[in-house]
């Protein structure tokens, strides 16, 4: 049977590195119906809150991550930490009721055109997420290096020594659903 398996990418930019890791993910996984969220949503403002509730675009991602049994987070690193369209995120799920992301099944995954793959971005979303208490996989970690050389023309991921982390992973999100 297909489970619901969520892409959250901290990217809104079409060609992401990051997305393309996460579709990766989402076919090492397998038998999956999978769906990318929106991020592209109002910054947080305690003012909107007041003034309209949780905004459309909010409730569709709560939603979304209501829907899913696990949850894929592709997360670009920008200025060493997760970007701002993914920190405005997780501050309006906060905001929903219904603890959106306890014990969520989630794996993180990071692409990079430079070195090192993301690592510090990763490694602050992983801070960022304790506050939600999912069940984050906490290794192998999958970080893309040199991203802009990774893929082939259909999407498919090149470099072998990520695709073997992101296979490990996989499994043991599945094991967690
Ligand atoms: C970056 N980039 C970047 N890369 C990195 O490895 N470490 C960093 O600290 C940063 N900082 C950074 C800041 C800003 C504002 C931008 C726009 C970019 C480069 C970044 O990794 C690159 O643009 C990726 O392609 C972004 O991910 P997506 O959009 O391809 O998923």
């Amino acid at each position: 049977m297909a489970i619901e398996l969520l892409g959250v990418c901290g990217s809104l930019r079409k060609g992401s590195y990051n997305r393309k890791l996460m579709f990766e993910a989402a076919r090492v996984f397998g038998d999956a119906e999978y769906r990318e969220a929106d991020l592209n949503l109002p910054l947080f403002n305690e003012d909107l809150e007041e003034e309209v509730g949780i905004p459309e675009p909010v409730q569709r991602l709560a939603g979304d991550l209501k829907w899913a049994k696990a949850v894929i987070i592709g997360s670009p690193e920008y200025n060493k930490s997760l970007t701002g369209v993914l920190k405005n995120a997780l501050d309006w799920t906060s905001r929903v009721k219904g603890g959106l992301w306890r014990d969520k099944p989630v794996a993180v995954v990071g692409a990079s055109p430079g070195r090192a793959g993301a690592d510090r971005s990763q490694f602050a979303l992983r801070l960022a997420l304790v506050p939600f208490r999912p069940k984050v996989i906490p290794g192998p970690e999958v970080l893309l290096a040199h991203a802009d050389e990774a893929f082939d023309e259909n999407g498919r991921l090149t470099d072998e020594r990520t695709l073997k982390s992101l296979i490990e992973v996989m499994e043991q999100l599945k094991a967690l659903i």
